[in-house]
């Protein structure tokens, strides 16, 4: 087995727009030890969601990739075509998203959904329910056999990002995406969903969210991005104890969960990011580009 289940290189992403190509993401590099749990942090816009379809192969019809390398266990993604990008999303790569409801099919139910799944398994459908029902035990599903009867929309949205999750794992997936998994959620509900997700033993999770707290209970490592590329990644507690870029600084001092207790006013990071149709050459938030282009005395 690889030593990165994922290992992406150079990687070069824009849309086409009115106002010529966005450049949304320049030159990411981002490696996903096997078995590992790996967050992706940055704030809106700097192209989280598009690297997350870059790996899916399911980008956009006005994205063009530019150049570089995604390769999963070594095998390379870009060029694949949909049949072979298809046969993946059945078992090699599996999305949680932020919207549960929006993975399932309103009108069907959740067993015959999590039944149809399973397609690549030559198992009689009632062993197929069986693995259902044990994987919701699980993943802390209360009463298994009842939800299988159940539509989505008579399920609660923690309830069925459980249901997601166990979806995910039931295509024992090599890579398993969480992209804001619990953004929706309150804050009882994300801690016992992070609380699923990391004892997942084995199963190598990329998470992407905004939420640092999230991100220091649940990943090993992280990677920091800013306006399209990684700016710092490495071992969660170092880069929160010890940050080294001066983004990832302002991105922690930005987040709530470090405000003292009657603190204040919420710490913001001041300007605004890069216009990606025209980037700045060179460091997009050092100086004098963060001066600039952040609209503050610099780090
Ligand atoms: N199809 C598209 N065409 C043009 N621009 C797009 C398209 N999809 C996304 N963008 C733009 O690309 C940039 C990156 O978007 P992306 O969704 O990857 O960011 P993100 O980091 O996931 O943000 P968020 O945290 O809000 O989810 C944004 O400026 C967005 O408006
Ligand atoms: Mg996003």
């Amino acid at each position: 087995m690889a030593d990165n289940v994922l290992d992406i290189g150079d990687l070069h992403v824009s849309y086409a727009t009115d106002r010529g190509p966005l450049r949304v993401l320049r030159g990411v590099g981002l490696t996903v030890a096997t078995g590992g749990i790996t967050g992706i942090v940055g704030e809106s816009g700097c192209g989280k969601s598009t690297l997350i379809a870059a790996i899916l192969g399911l980008l956009p019809g006005n994205a063009e990739i530019g150049g570089g390398s995604i390769r999963l266990d070594g095998q390379e993604l870009l060029g694949l075509d949909e049949a072979g990008m298809r046969l993946l999303r059945g078992n090699g790569l599996a999305l949680i998203s932020q919207n549960p409801m929006a993975a399932f099919n309103p009108v069907l139910t959740i067993g015959r959904q999590l039944t149809d799944i399973q397609y690549r398994h030559a198992i009689p459908t009632a062993l197929k329910r069986q693995r259902i029902v044990d994987m919701f035990v699980r993943v802390g599903i209360v009463d298994p056999e009842r939800r299988l009867a159940a539509y989505p929309g008579q399920l609660s949205g923690g309830m069925l990002q459980r249901v997601a999750i166990a979806a995910a794992l039931l295509t024992r997936p090599r890579l398993l995406i969480a992209d804001e998994p619990t953004t929706a959620l309150d804050v009882t509900l994300e801690a016992q969903i992070l609380a699923l997700l990391r004892a997942q033993h084995g199963t190598t999770i990329l998470f992407i969210s905004h939420h640092l707290g999230a991100v220091a209970t649940l990943c090993d490592q992280v990677a920091v991005m800013y306006a399209g590329t990684v700016v710092e990644t490495g071992p969660v507690a170092k880069v929160f104890a010890d940050p080294r870029h001066p983004y990832t600084r302002r991105l922690i001092a930005a987040d709530p969960g470090h405000l003292a207790i009657g603190g204040g006013l919420l710490p913001t990071i001041p300007g605004r990011v890069p216009d990606l149709t025209q980037p700045p050459s060179g460091c997009v938030f050092a100086p004098p580009a963060a001066w600039r282009w952040r609209g503050d005395a610099g780090p």
